[in-house]
């Protein structure tokens, strides 16, 4: 790419003007979502010294224990967003329900879901987190729950913000997959990559190992062959990598390709997966396939499942396209 630096505004208003030909909301959607992230990162970068460390005492939906930064990520972007008139409500992976515009602010076209802080196991060993984001149209009507239920297909915005050694966010609006990084000294989103493609062919992979005695027949078929490396039916030796933050292992694969699998398990037959269809899977799918990646629940696109249910879970492969079709290929054979 060139060396003149384009800021995120820049970015936008030529997205707004150009083939993308994104309405001035969704603009303004994306500059408060990204200037969430900022307060967010300068939360995060506080860590101790900001008393952000640590449990907040309560448990999310999902009944898992919510980190003092989930809560005041989740505070941080409902306050950015619901007074600006882009939205028609919002969804979080840390609140019960959804959220709708409060009265006294103007409603606009769109439903905005987020996971405020993913990786939260991270936060207190100082390892990377972010937050991830993805946008839909509001089809009418009275915002509800069941106003989420749209398949990943209809997003027509997604991205992540990466809280690690730089701060970058990646984002895509149906045009590529762009990355920016925030200049500190200028507080200025600056883009330092246009076009991010993930490589077809990978050597690495990204699964929580420990679980390998709970997987699918086809997906620990794909790993022990990986494993079998060179004098495997792979003929190649493969590495390993796990941050335990999706968004820290997705920004991985974006930027040097990889797979990266949460995948069903015995441990809890009754779930689909680990990971959120409307808040991790869906957006992160978005971001891949714009990038040239494949996602997959290991039979079905992620972006075409018709979900039923806001907090609803899922299995999830996603990454550099030959590797996604293989362990996808071994799910349809095992059918
Ligand atoms: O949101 C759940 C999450 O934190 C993901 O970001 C991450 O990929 C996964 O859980 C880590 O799971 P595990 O604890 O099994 O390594």
């Amino acid at each position: 790419m060139s060396t003149k630096r384009i800021s995120l505004t820049q970015y936008l208003i030529e997205q707004q003007r150009g083939e993308a030909q994104i309405p001035a909301q969704l603009r303004l959607l994306i500059e408060v979502v990204a200037r969430a992230c900022k307060r967010i990162a300068i939360n995060v970068n506080k860590g101790a010294l900001g008393d952000v460390l640590g449990t907040a005492g309560s448990e999310n939906v999902q009944g898992e224990v919510q980190k003092k930064l989930d809560v005041i990520a989740n505070e941080v972007l409902i306050e950015a967003n619901e007074w600006g008139g882009h939205l028609a409500g919002m969804a979080s992976e840390e609140m019960d329900d959804m959220l709708g515009v409060p009265n006294r602010y103007p409603q606009g076209e769109y439903l905005l879901l987020f996971d405020p802080l993913d990786g939260s196991s991270n936060i207190d060993i100082n390892v990377s987190i972010g937050t991830i984001f993805s946008v839909l149209k509001h089809q009418g009507g009275e915002v509800t729950n069941e106003s989420f239920l749209q398949p990943g297909t209809a997003q027509v915005c997604a991205g992540y913000c990466v809280y690690g050694p730089q701060t970058t966010l990646v984002l895509t609006v149906g045009k590529g997959v762009v990355l920016f990084t925030l200049d500190r000294e200028q507080g200025a989103w600056v883009m330092t990559e246009d076009n991010l493609r993930i490589p077809e062919d990978t050597k690495e992979f990204a699964i929580n190992m420990s679980n390998m005695r709970h997987w699918a027949a086809p997906v620990k078929r794909y790993i022990d062959e990986c494993l079998a490396g060179k004098e495997g039916p792979r003929g190649k030796d493969f590495n390993m990598r796990w941050v335990a933050a999706m968004v820290a292992d997705v920004h991985r694969i974006m930027t040097r390709g990889g797979i990266f699998m949460y995948p069903w398990d015995k441990r809890e037959p009754n779930k689909p997966g680990k990971l959120r269809l409307m808040y991790e899977a869906n957006p992160m799918s978005f971001l891949v396939e714009q990038a040239g990646g494949v996602a997959t629940n290991g039979t079905q696109r992620i972006m075409e499942i018709q979900p039923t249910q806001l907090h609803e879970r899922v299995s999830v492969m996603l990454g550099s396209k030959n590797e996604v079709e293989l362990v996808t290929s071994y799910h349809r054979e095992a059918q």
